[in-house]
């Protein structure tokens, strides 16, 4: 496996953090985003972390997707706890040897030793204050998947919790606590900074830079180092690949590592060409994969879908206007409550269609989703037919056979 190091972001964005740059206010909260599998987690613990610690600051990592059962404000507090152990190590051992039931660090804050390791939300400020006091250093927290805090009211507290972590630890000219916050999907880290009650209202989200010309160039470089039979590497090919890949680097790296073993079999063609195919082939694996799982739903499921996918941030399930849409696609009643259990059985899937947030916000869970069906709906290949004819098999709801997916 090789890693390619994008020093140079992670570089900018701690000077952004650190609120050295004119314009900008990463120093209120960095929030990146970029489509899965694009690098994003790769990037944050392997090139911004050490970036930040080389820059003097204690930082904490979670991913709130390691565990999505767990409440996101005890995924983010264990973390708080792992960075801040070994600077209490000592300290509460000594306590707790010495019978005290609280230390005070830095002379000044006072920590329950009972409680470190074990800290809820509402502790979430006093515990960023003792990690930022016992190391005296500046904090930085990177919270991977960040949107995913949004989908429960504990993980909605936590992101609050943090907010005014910020504001009781930042000052101008001194920034003590840096958050960075990363998601998949932009959209749905939207909801994290733009409604007025929004944790972190009035904050932008980035766009996370995807992997390209650099990274083409340092694997086409290794290439020619290991194999310069194969010199000059089409780097330009590569790279078009590579956006073909959707600049996932894990796809490319397996289709480049098969083109180029010597069981490839390839037989007068550059492996530069095989590359590419596979790249295309890949796009129209993921797109049969999309519409296999489209089809095998339920007709008023495949209709809320639709509805969700056309809208977007605009969805609303239950209005009147919805509730017309869906009865157009299914034959039969269709009430809230159908439609309810239609959206909930979307999020159960495995993986789920549907994401919802604590305030009732509902999404498609994988943004891929919305680049197919616009790309089916501009070519006029909306809905997905499924060749076979609707399947004969509906639930107890009695749904009926569907005749526009029959024509
Ligand atoms: N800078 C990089 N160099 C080489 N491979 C990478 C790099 N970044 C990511 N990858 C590969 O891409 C895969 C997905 O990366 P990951 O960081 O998990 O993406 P994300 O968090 O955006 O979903 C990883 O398994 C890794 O192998
Ligand atoms: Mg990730």
């Amino acid at each position: 496996m090789i890693h390619f190091s994008r020093q140079s972001l992670a570089q900018e964005l701690v000077a952004a953090l650190k609120g050295q740059t004119v314009f900008g206010d990463a120093h209120n909260g960095l929030f990146l985003a970029a489509p899965r599998r694009t690098g994003k987690s790769t990037f944050l613990q392997a090139d911004l972390k050490p970036a930040l610690e080389a820059a003097g600051a204690v930082v904490a990592y979670v991913d709130l997707w390691a565990d999505p059962r767990r409440d996101p404000g005890a995924l983010i507090a264990d973390a708080i706890a792992r960075a801040l152990a070994p600077r209490l190590g000592v300290v509460s051992r000594a306590a707790k040897a010495a019978g005290l039931d609280s230390v005070t660090i830095a002379g000044a804050l006072k920590i329950d030793v009972s409680k470190i390791g074990r800290m809820d939300g509402v502790t979430l400020p006093d515990a960023l204050r003792a990690l930022h006091e016992a190391a005296r250093a500046p904090v930085a927290l990177i919270v991977d998947e960040a949107q995913h805090a949004l989908t429960s009211e504990a993980g909605e507290a936590t992101m609050s919790a943090l907010k005014s972590a910020r504001d009781q630890l930042n000052r101008p000219g001194e920034v003590n606590l840096m958050l960075v916050m990363s998601g998949s999907d932009r959209d749905k880290l939207l909801r994290l900074v733009n409604t007025n009650g929004a944790p972190f209202y009035g904050s932008q989200i980035s766009r996370m830079p995807s992997l390209g010309r650099d990274f083409i160039d340092h694997v086409s470089r290794l290439i020619t180092a290991q194999r310069p039979d194969l010199a000059p590497v089409d780097a330009a090919l590569l790279l078009q690949a590579f956006d073909s890949f959707g600049h996932r680097p894990q796809f490319f790296m397996e289709a480049l590592g098969q083109a180029l073993s010597p069981l490839s079999g390839l037989q007068g063609v550059r492996f530069e060409q095989a590359v590419l195919q596979a790249a295309k082939e890949r796009q129209d694996a993921d797109e049969a994969q999309m519409e296999s799982e489209y089809l095998a739903l339920r007709p008023l499921e495949q209709a809320v879908l639709w509805r969700l996918l056309a809208q977007g941030s605009r969805f609303r399930p239950y209005d009147g206007e919805a509730l017309r849409f869906y009865r157009d696609q299914v034959t039969g009643r269709v009430t809230p409550q159908m439609v309810q259990r239609a959206l909930e059985s979307l999020r159960e899937r495995n993986p789920a269609l549907v994401w919802k947030s604590a305030r009732g916000e509902y999404a498609v869970d994988d943004a891929a989703m919305h680049r197919w069906y616009e790309q089916r709906a501009r070519e006029e290949r909306w809905p997905p037919v499924d060749p076979q004819g609707p399947l004969a098999m509906y639930d107890d709801e009695a749904t009926a056979p569907d005749d526009k997916n029959a024509a």
